[in-house]
């Protein structure tokens, strides 16, 4: 185990989902965990319940970020936060471009420049960053999802070439359909969501990504996993479309 190694953490889109059960699990071992979201509510909830230390701010404010990270050394980073918004690029309004852009990639980039030195120059660090299936996938729709998610992918496998020679692991994390809020949160309906992605869906729960990024953390020092795809069972991703046209010679 190297939770030993480490004493610090840093989890975002900690207030639910993923977020929320990966604090958890940091905190039972051991770590320091700082919490963020926008949430003050739901983040004061999960630092009673796991002693989290709650920073309720938006990642995209930069600002913020650099001010809560100037004297605090983070071992452990979990880049989590992320949002999908409906809409490939035909339909795509001009918020959802912005916003992905700026949660998904921007505000995961900023936190590398920010903690990553850090790690580099204690020789000490590991970085998860929750991408996604669509990260190295194509599904259809959710075209700019798959653009930010990519760029995360790519991201994570050139870290580690900023970090070679140090002992700052990086790990990516590349979900299939997990039990969240994430559907609501993109139609507008947590109800109606629910009913369409999870009823009957035998999905991921946040807990069996917690399980992964544990076990990535307490792989011995000398161990670094890189990417782990976890999907539901019953969902396969792949396939090909040909369309069949009249009048070709
Ligand atoms: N669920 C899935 O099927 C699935 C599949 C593949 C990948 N993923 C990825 O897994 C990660 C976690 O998703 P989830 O399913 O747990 O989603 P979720 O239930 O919708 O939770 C999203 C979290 O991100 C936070 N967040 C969103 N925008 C933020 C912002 N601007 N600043 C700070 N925090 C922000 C939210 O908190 P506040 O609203 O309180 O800010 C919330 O805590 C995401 O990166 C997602 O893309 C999910």
């Amino acid at each position: 185990m190297t939770f030993s190694d480490y004493r610090t953490a840093l989890v975002t889109g900690a207030s639910t989902g993923i977020g929320a059960a990966v604090v958890e699990r940091l905190a039972k071992q051991g770590l320091e965990v700082h919490a963020i979201a926008r949430d003050a509510d739901r983040l004061a909830e999960l630092a009673d319940r796991t002693g989290a230390i709650a920073h309720p701010l938006d990642v995209t404010d930069t600002p913020a970020l650099t001010a809560l990270l100037t004297d605090l050394p983070i071992d452990v980073l979990v880049n989590n936060a992320g949002v999908s918004r409906t809409g490939n690029i035909l339909t795509a309004d001009e918020w959802a471009i912005d916003e992905q852009l700026a949660v998904n990639i921007g505000a995961v980039l900023h936190l590398l420049r920010l903690v990553m030195p850090g790690m580099v120059a204690r020789d000490l660090g590991h970085i998860i960053n929750v991408s996604s299936i669509a990260a190295i996938h194509n599904i259809p729709g959710n075209t700019i999802y798959h653009a930010t998610k990519a760029a995360v992918h790519k991201a994570t496998r050139q870290l580690r070439m900023d970090a070679a020679g140090r002992r700052v692991r990086v790990t990516e994390i590349c979900p299939g359909r997990v039990e969240t809020e994430i559907f609501g949160r993109l139609t507008g309906d947590m109800a109606q969501a629910q009913k369409d992605f999870y009823d009957g869906y035998e999905s991921l729960k946040p807990n069996d990504i917690a399980d992964a990024i544990e076990y990535a953390i307490g792989t011995p020092r000398h161990v670094n996993i890189s990417t782990l795809e976890i999907l539901p069972t019953f969902q396969v991703v792949g396939g090909i479309e040909f369309e069949r046209r009249g009048g070709v010679d």
